[in-house]
């Protein structure tokens, strides 16, 4: 399958089949989407895996209606950290001397340069910033999810606010960017096998 007959195949999933994925297969999944390109590389969020019934009930009411909340196989939760600062660029540069074997003063000027580019940030930049990293790492595990064909849903429609308490996020200092629902669409789905409404290429593009 080559990635246009991928992503033709890949929609928004509007209902869930009962079936479950296998947790190697979410694993794999989640596991491509950590791949994915960030920011200075900071990757200023983290990936919640909510297999739970029970959570998925108590998140249900704060869905806005969307039952596939609760009935699709996994649901993937991408939340942005709140609190960025020096301290996210040292928690990096640990990890880049681990893989990398390279010292930290060696890369001195570029953790200078980082750590100056956030402090220039405001609250409200430094949030949106975490957001946009991990709306990328939504799109990877998306197109990942196509590529294996798993169905999904990407999902912004629920109460931020009331996902947060219930998720427990403030406590782990973060907050929800947007969910993807992940399974098998149902055979009675009927948004399945629509032609995709896109602007045509040369509308989209701008060569120059
Ligand atoms: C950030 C984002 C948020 C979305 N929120 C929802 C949502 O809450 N519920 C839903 O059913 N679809 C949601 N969608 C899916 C879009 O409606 C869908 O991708 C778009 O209509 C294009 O259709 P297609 O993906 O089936 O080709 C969202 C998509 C994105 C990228």
């Amino acid at each position: 399958m080559n990635i246009h007959e991928a992503l033709d195949w890949r929609y928004a999933v509007r209902e869930f089949s009962p079936e479950k994925l296998d947790g190697q297969t979410v694993e794999t999944l989640v596991d491509a989407a950590r791949k994915s390109a960030s920011s200075y590389g900071l990757q200023p969020y983290k990936i919640l895996i909510v297999e739970s019934k029970p959570v998925r009930k108590d998140l249900l009411p704060y869905s806005y209606g969307q039952q596939k909340v609760l009935d699709c196989s996994h649901l993937i939760v991408f939340a942005a950290q709140t609190d960025i600062g020096d301290h996210t660029v040292d928690r990096y540069v640990t990890q880049f001397e681990k893989i990398r074997s390279v010292p930290a003063a060696e890369i001195s000027g570029y953790v200078t340069h980082m750590k100056e580019a956030l402090a220039s940030k405001s609250q409200a930049e430094k949030q949106a910033w975490a957001h946009q990293q991990a709306y990328i790492a939504l799109g990877t595990l998306l197109t990942a999810a196509a590529s294996m064909r798993i169905d999904s849903c990407p999902m912004t429609g629920f109460d931020h606010n009331a996902y947060d308490d219930v998720l427990g996020l403030a406590e782990l200092g973060l907050e929800s960017s947007a969910i993807v629902a992940l399974g098998y669409r149902s055979a009675r789905d009927r948004s399945s096998g629509l032609p995709k409404v896109r602007f045509d290429y040369d509308d989209l593009v701008i060569t120059m």
